[in-house]
């Protein structure tokens, strides 16, 4: 197979290089042959870059010998916060999940062998108030990335971040792939048509396409509107004095929490693999909102119950009452397992905070 950065044997792409071996290799490390007199590194195209993810994404794949490439939409100003530390390591490039001809002319440019469609609105909330730029932009921006694949970089692997989310209204405990789909909100809705729509390419076309359904993963990069995020920061603004009380919706809804720095390597480990297919990323183990309160104010020694008020306004029109997964095939397949356990993120994340508003301070 002659691909545009050199020939290769017929399984492979470049895609692994001896720096780049997982923990456990998997299937496809050391299947390939690079031509002599060319050893090209393997091109990644990532969009939703600037996101929490995304970031993690870049690093690994850097550190892994990767050329990545970043899409990036414009906006009035530039955030590039999660990635300034490795700016001047990637291509960021601009392009929009709504505008199909920027999506192919950049793979057209480009020639990656890895795509990971990273990019959503992806904050559930607002999944209610803006519910058909959800649509379009989480559902049938899925479609736009796999046409342009499909059309001019065929060969390569695609990536798809799934989401717990589709489980919604849980129809079995724990949630595995197999489990059906009842979404609570368009954004779930939006999420399970990007599912299916990889699903129906990979089926349809051929394509090396799979999607990682990942349940809730946190970091201190997580956007502040999100739960995790919104609590530790708090407790790092309670801790500092500059305000009293954190308001929040539904205490008693349980997630199953993870690393974002452990669960792009999942992402990675799929398109590492012969077949394309579809995998559950979890811990296995589920938490309350509530439980993650105590322990991100006991982290700075402060009583959540002196602090937290709920607001029944930041109750959800219909909510997602428990996930907890079963990535037993992920550990089976891919030979990957989470390795940070809740407790410890929850205190990653406040030491963060508190690292930051006191920063912020000086
Ligand atoms: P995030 O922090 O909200 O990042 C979303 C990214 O998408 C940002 O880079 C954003 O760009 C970009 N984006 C949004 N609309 C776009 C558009 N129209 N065109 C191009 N880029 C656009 O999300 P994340 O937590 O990293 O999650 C990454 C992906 O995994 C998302 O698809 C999310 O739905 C999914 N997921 C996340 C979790 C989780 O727990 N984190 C779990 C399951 C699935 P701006 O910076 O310009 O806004
Ligand atoms: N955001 C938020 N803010 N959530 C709150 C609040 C609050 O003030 N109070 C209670 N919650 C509850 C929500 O009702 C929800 O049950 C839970 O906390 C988690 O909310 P989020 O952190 O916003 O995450 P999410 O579970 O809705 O969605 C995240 O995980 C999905 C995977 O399951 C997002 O990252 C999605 O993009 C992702 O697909």
């Amino acid at each position: 197979m002659l691909t545009a950065r050199g020939t290769l044997t017929p399984t492979t792409r470049p895609g692994v290089t001896a720096a780049g071996a997982p923990r456990q290799a998997p299937a496809r490390v050391g299947s390939w042959r690079p031509n002599l007199l060319e050893v090209a590194r393997p091109r990644a195209f990532i969009t939703g870059i600037t996101g929490q993810d995304g970031s993690y994404l870049a690093e690994l794949l850097l550190s892994r010998g990767y050329e990545v490439v970043g899409m990036v939409r414009r906006t009035s100003t530039i955030n590039f916060e999660r990635l300034a530390h490795i700016l001047d390591r990637i291509t960021i490039v601009s392009g929009d999940l709504m505008d199909e001809a920027s999506l192919a002319r950049l793979l057209q440019q480009h020639r990656p062998d890895e795509v990971y469609n990273l990019a959503a609105q992806s904050f559930v909330h607002t999944s209610w108030e803006q519910a058909l730029l959800t649509g379009d932009a989480t559902a049938l921006g899925v479609t736009r990335v796999l046409e342009a694949v499909r059309l001019v970089a065929p060969e390569a692997r695609f990536y798809q971040a799934s989401s717990s989310e589709m489980f919604g209204k849980v129809l079995e405990v724990p949630q595995r792939e197999s489990t059906p789909f009842y979404p609570r909100s368009p954004y779930g809705v939006a999420k399970v048509y990007g599912h299916w729509i990889t699903v129906n390419y990979r089926e349809s076309y051929g394509m090396h396409a799979s999607n990682g359904i990942l349940f809730n993963h946190e970091s201190p990069r997580r956007g502040l509107e999100f739960v995790s995020r919104k609590i530790t920061h708090a407790v790092a603004r309670i801790k500092h004095g500059l305000t009293d009380k954190l308001l929040l919706g539904n205490l008693d809804a349980r997630r199953d929490w993870g690393f974002a720095g452990d669960y792009v390597d999942a992402m990675w480990r799929m398109l590492q693999q012969d077949q394309p297919d579809d995998y559950v990323v979890a811990t296995g183990t589920t938490t309350s909102v509530r439980h993650l309160c105590e322990l991100a104010f006991s982290a700075a020694d402060l009583d959540w119950q002196s602090h937290v008020v709920q607001d029944p306004q930041l109750m959800r029109p219909a909510e997602v009452d428990l996930l907890i997964g079963d990535a037993s095939k992920a550990k089976r397949v891919l030979g990957w397992e989470a390795a940070t356990s809740f407790e410890q993120l929850i205190e990653k994340m406040v030491r963060a905070d508190l690292d930051l508003v006191a920063h912020q301070l000086r």
